[in-house]
């Protein structure tokens, strides 16, 4: 559900996949409504709305976060990412690789937000544990999968000796 500028507008600037943005806009206007509806990216999906699901996952200046529960002032002078700017990056087509060849997804709603979560985890460390990538994940909710192709995916992506 998007929230509408009801307070006055500020000036925001923060850079989003990799470009500086300037715009007006409702201090509480959520990021997830600025990112899909005023820049047109669809990759951060709206689910639950109250930051249970993950699937409007992003990075904020490298931490995965929930877009839906950011507002616009939140934002100010830091840098966000969605699957759109990250998917150039190779540690992001590792994770999408590894998704696909153990087929791990179904509809595929929740993917984007995974995908983020995974690549900011392996970003900060890249010889994380499986245990480690787990947690990273625990925030992401998959309605399709039953999580075993997931765990796959998360045995494929840890540091060879560190699988669950
Ligand atoms: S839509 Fe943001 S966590 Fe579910
Ligand atoms: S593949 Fe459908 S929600 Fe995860």
């Amino acid at each position: 559900m998007s929230t509408q500028n009801t307070a006055a507008s500020m000036q925001l600037n923060f850079t989003l996949n990799g470009q500086l943005l300037n715009m007006r806009v409702g201090p509480a206007r959520r990021l997830l409504d600025i990112l899909r509806l005023d820049q047109g990216l669809t990759g951060p999906k709206e689910g639950c709305s109250i930051g249970r699901c993950g699937a409007c996952t992003v990075q904020l200046d490298g931490a995965a976060v929930p877009a839906c529960l950011l507002l616009a002032y939140q934002v100010q002078g830091k840098e966000v990412s969605t699957v759109e700017g990250l998917s150039s990056q190779p540690v992001f087509q590792r994770v999408a690789d590894s998704l696909i060849e153990h087929g791990a997804l179904q509809c595929g709603y929740c993917i984007p937000g995974i995908a983020t979560s995974l690549t900011a985890a392996l970003t900060q460390k890249p010889h994380a544990s499986a245990a480690e990538l787990e947690q990273a994940m625990c925030g992401n909710l998959c309605r399709c999968t039953g999580y075993s192709g997931l765990q796959q995916v998360i045995n494929d992506l840890a540091s060879p000796d560190q699988h669950i």
